[in-house]
């Protein structure tokens, strides 16, 4: 075959797919003259690349060059508007605006989170303010000025996870007490919420977990405005009617000592499982700061009162939500995060 029929040929081509593209009323008769061009089987231009063979080997190149500028020009025509002779739109399969839509999945924010927020919000209200220590600490700001000396069984090593030097992961918010009292005078009005760590993991111990500590300093202050405080945030968070009791009981850092119980939220009182019984869940440790812990920080025990308290976050959103088990807080499986 001659190289001139075969460009006569592509030329042909051409022509005629500008007709048919013309003609075109839709895009699935714009598929037609694209399958009549370029189609692998049968197509125009398809066949004539196959016929490429046929042509002396010196004519090739200028043939090849001919197709393949001939094919952008051809598929640029094909993708371009429809201008079929009544200028129609194209036939789109149609849109059923009324269709239910699907949701995209929407993330929330962790129940621990919330629960934070939801302390920390309460306590505001009250006029708190948040602070924050680190969580690398100390043994001075996590023990000893906490009036827990050397000797003391919390300093054992099953519980706390030592760091090299006299640093230590901080096993209590507490510390963080001692370095608002060093940098700040009274009066100090502060939660301190954040992660704190214990060499402990069963079904309601992580070694990772979240409290928060409360601190309030100013003169004249007494157990019965750390009552107060706290059966207002009891009731806030717990719900109005929430039944609570202040059993003494020990912490180094004040004295006396508290810790707080709430009638059992699944028996309200009468004792089951849960409860172990007794009718009463413990959530919270609270007192009046010691005057150890005054003189720690340079303050003058004799003319500064306050008081301070210390909750742990997953121990609050496991009974705000009765759930058993803490691992679910930290396993981040969605069926479960899902339901907050
Ligand atoms: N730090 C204590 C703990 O981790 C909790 C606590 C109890 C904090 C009594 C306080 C307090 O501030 O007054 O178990």
């Amino acid at each position: 075959m001659k190289v001139e029929e075969w460009i006569a040929e592509l030329a042909d081509v051409e022509r005629e797919l500008s007709v048919r593209l013309a003609n075109a009323q839709d895009v699935s008769q714009v598929e037609d003259v694209r399958v009549w061009a370029l189609g692998r089987k049968a197509g125009r231009v398809t066949s004539l690349m196959r016929r490429l063979r046929d042509l002396a080997p010196e004519d090739r190149p200028r043939a090849g060059d001919a197709v393949n500028s001939a094919k952008v020009r051809i598929e640029r025509a094909l993708d371009g508007p429809i201008v079929g002779s009544g200028n129609r739109q194209p036939t789109l399969p149609a849109i059923d605006v009324t269709l239910p839509g699907r949701r995209p999945p929407r993330g929330s924010l962790h129940p621990l989170t919330q629960v934070r927020r939801r302390i920390e919000e309460i306590f505001v209200g009250l006029g708190f303010r948040i602070e924050q220590g680190p969580e690398i600490e100390d043994e001075h700001h996590n023990f000893e000025a906490l009036n827990t000396p050397a000797d003391h069984p919390a300093r054992d090593m099953q519980d706390t996870f030592y760091l090299s030097g006299h640093f230590l992961l901080r096993t209590q918010t507490s510390p963080v007490q001692i370095r608002l009292m060093e940098t700040s005078r009274p009066p100090i009005r502060a939660i301190m919420p954040g992660r704190v760590f214990r060499r402990d993991s069963d079904a309601t111990h992580s070694p990772m977990f979240h409290q928060v500590e409360g601190l309030l300093v100013d003169s004249g202050v007494t157990m019965a405005h750390l009552k107060g405080a706290l059966m207002s945030f009891l009731t806030a968070f717990f719900g109005e009617g929430t039944r609570a009791r202040f059993r003494p009981s020990f912490f180094p850092f004040t004295e006396p000592s508290a810790e707080v119980d709430i009638a059992c939220v699944l028996c309200m009182g009468a004792g089951c499982r849960v409860c172990k019984g007794s009718g009463w869940l413990e959530v919270l440790g609270c007192g009046m700061v010691d005057p150890e812990v005054f003189r720690a920080v340079g303050y003058d025990p004799e003319s500064v009162t306050g008081y301070a308290f210390g909750m742990g976050i997953e121990r609050l959103t496991m009974l705000r939500y009765a759930i058993d088990d803490m691992r679910l807080l930290f396993e981040n499986d969605h069926r479960f995060l899902e339901q907050f």
